[in-house]
């Protein structure tokens, strides 16, 4: 964070670019309560569900958290090339199966996700940060029509991809493998990018002591966050056997608050838009063996516990009213 005058430090402006989604509504309340970044805008996209029902879940927990002033637009239905792989098979037919939650008490803007990514781009004081933590198909969009100025986005901080194995397919993560040609150009825009994969999002397990300590939290926000975890844990240990669910999507807010949660490695990224199975796997050159020039910074190692303090106080915060 740079500094305001007065010396109070200044909150990274941000575009939060999602699929709600349990961990990306996680992500959406972490960016609602922290001073640390400056929400300007949720933009959705197909991807854990369909786009409609992800505006539909966006609006949701903006009502929710109470940041009912937070534009929404709706973004792609459909990955550049035409297809919408969904993810209701982890995260319900909604999205966002579990708990009742509020009605929208707003609607999303005319404009499209793109449109609203440029106009909040184009009006910033500062360089914004675009997080995505869906398919990347409207940050994608952006860049291929041209019209930001790219000196006006500070980086792209996306969740997808994987140092090592997948989890919609047996090597591909599944933001990844629903848009590998809208990663592609995101890895090859030469803009700053860091990428949050599975091998980062797999140490952030909600475990049971993470769960009781947000239904602890008697409030409506940490109860339902609570029940989240419930309906997500049981789809992760039918699915991939774990005993407590990863909660992805949050870390790429987290690290903009609190940077020292994360440990970083810069080396050359790939994603593979051709495979006959491998289809949306990245491919990350650790060991430099492709003599690329590094294009992004790849997330190694979180502190899980820093990462739970940081994520279960906002969220009482926010419970709370505070
Ligand atoms: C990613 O896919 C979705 O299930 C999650 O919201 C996360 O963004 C993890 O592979
Ligand atoms: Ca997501």
């Amino acid at each position: 964070m740079s500094e305001q005058p007065g010396g109070r430090p200044r909150p990274i402006p941000i575009i939060l670019d999602c699929d709600p989604g349990h961990d990306d509504a996680i992500a959406i309340l972490l960016a609602a309560a922290s001073p640390a970044v400056d929400l300007r805008a949720v933009t959705t996209t197909f991807g854990n569900c369909s786009m409609e029902d992800a505006t539909r879940n966006a609006l949701r927990v903006l009502t929710l958290a109470g940041a009912t002033d937070i534009p929404v637009a709706r973004g792609a239905e459909t990955s550049l090339r035409g297809d919408a792989e969904l993810g209701n098979y982890v995260h319900g037919r909604s999205g966002l199966d579990g708990p009742d939650l509020p009605e929208p008490a707003f609607g999303a803007s005319d404009l499209a996700a793109a449109e609203l990514i440029e106009r909040v781009v184009g009006a910033s004081d500062a360089p914004v940060t675009l997080v995505a933590t869906g398919p990347i198909t409207n940050i994608a969009t952006v860049l291929e029509r041209g019209r930001v100025d790219r000196a006006r986005i500070a980086e792209i901080l996306f969740m997808g991809g994987s140092v090592d194995r997948g989890n919609h397919t047996p090597t591909a993560e599944f933001n990844a493998f629903a848009d590998p040609e809208a990663l592609a150009a995101v890895l090859g825009s030469g803009l700053p990018v860091r990428m949050v994969g599975l091998n980062l999002t797999h140490q952030a397990l909600a475990t049971p002591a993470v769960v009781d300590r947000m239904r602890a939290m008697d409030h409506r926000v940490g109860r339902i966050a609570a029940e989240w975890m419930g309906f997500f844990g049981s789809s992760y240990r039918a699915i991939w056997a774990f005993d407590s669910p990863p909660v992805h999507d949050p870390c790429t807010i987290a690290v903009l608050i609190s940077p020292e949660l994360i440990r970083w490695r810069r080396c050359f990224v790939a994603v593979e838009t051709a495979g006959e199975w491998t289809r949306g796997t990245t491919v990350v050159d650790l060991h430099d063996r492709y003599r690329r020039v590094p294009n992004a910074e790849v997330a190694m190692e979180l502190d899980a516990d820093g990462y739970w303090d940081l994520v279960l106080e906002s969220i009482d915060r926010l419970g709370r009213g505070r």
